[in-house]
């Protein structure tokens, strides 16, 4: 596979998806019921992140018994994180950030994968490896649609998702960007309703945001 034929492949996947949740996963059995209230919802792609010891187990749970969801892996931090993904055959990963063994490891490895950048010179960094799909991290944080904006003059063909500080109150006004493919967040599975399993309640926040960004 080219870089240019993996790098759509990533920008189709995250613009088919419109939202995709970030899914802190504490405990294994919380996995396959999570993941099926957020398909119910109308939200199958699922970031799963590498932040807790069952991360790996949980996201292979969900390819097993969740055919409808499309499983990526999000947190990864290093080479060695990007070979456990492609190792259990998602579909993409997803970092915070752009390390340079990161990038290295992402330009060589046939997963579709997203870098985490928040200023020009990461941006710079995340295409001189012929990465032009990223995710734009912390994007609240870091400055807003401004500053999504002003990256997309000198970078005007970068594909974004932004993610951080995003939820059904502006993730419609995120998307009307035009250099943004989806958004991505943990306000579609908070994690109180992911302790208390309240599997339905997370149905319903992504049922009323899918149903929002619709009618937008
Ligand atoms: C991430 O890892 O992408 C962020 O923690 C998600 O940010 P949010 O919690 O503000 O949605």
């Amino acid at each position: 596979m080219t870089t240019t034929s993996k790098q759509d492949q990533m920008a189709a996947l995250i613009r088919q998806a419109t939202v995709i949740p970030v899914l802190t996963i504490e405990k294994l059995e919380h996995a396959v019921p999570l993941a099926k209230a957020l398909v119910a919802g109308g939200v199958k792609t699922l970031e799963v992140t590498l932040r807790t010891a069952v991360a790996i187990d949980a996201a292979k749970a969900i390819m097993a018994e969740v055919p409808d969801a499309i499983v990526g892996i999000g947190t990864i931090l290093n080479g060695d994180d990007l070979a456990r993904a492609e190792a259990l055959g998602v579909k993409f990963g997803i970092s915070p950030g752009a390390t340079p063994e990161l990038l290295k490891a992402a330009a060589a490895s046939k997963l579709p994968f997203a870098p985490g950048i928040a200023t020009a010179s990461e941006l710079m960094q995340a295409l001189a490896h012929g990465l032009d799909v990223v995710k734009f991290f912390p994007a609240e944080q870091a400055g807003g649609i401004k500053a999504l904006r002003a990256l997309a003059g000198p970078f005007p063909n970068v594909r974004v998702c932004p993610t951080g500080g995003i939820g059904e109150n502006n993730a419609a006004t995120w998307l009307a960007e035009p250099n943004v493919l989806a958004v991505g967040g943990s306000w579609l599975c908070p994690t109180a309703e992911i302790r208390s399993g309240n599997w339905d309640g997370i149905t319903a926040i992504c049922a009323r945001t899918m149903k929002s960004l619709k009618a937008a």
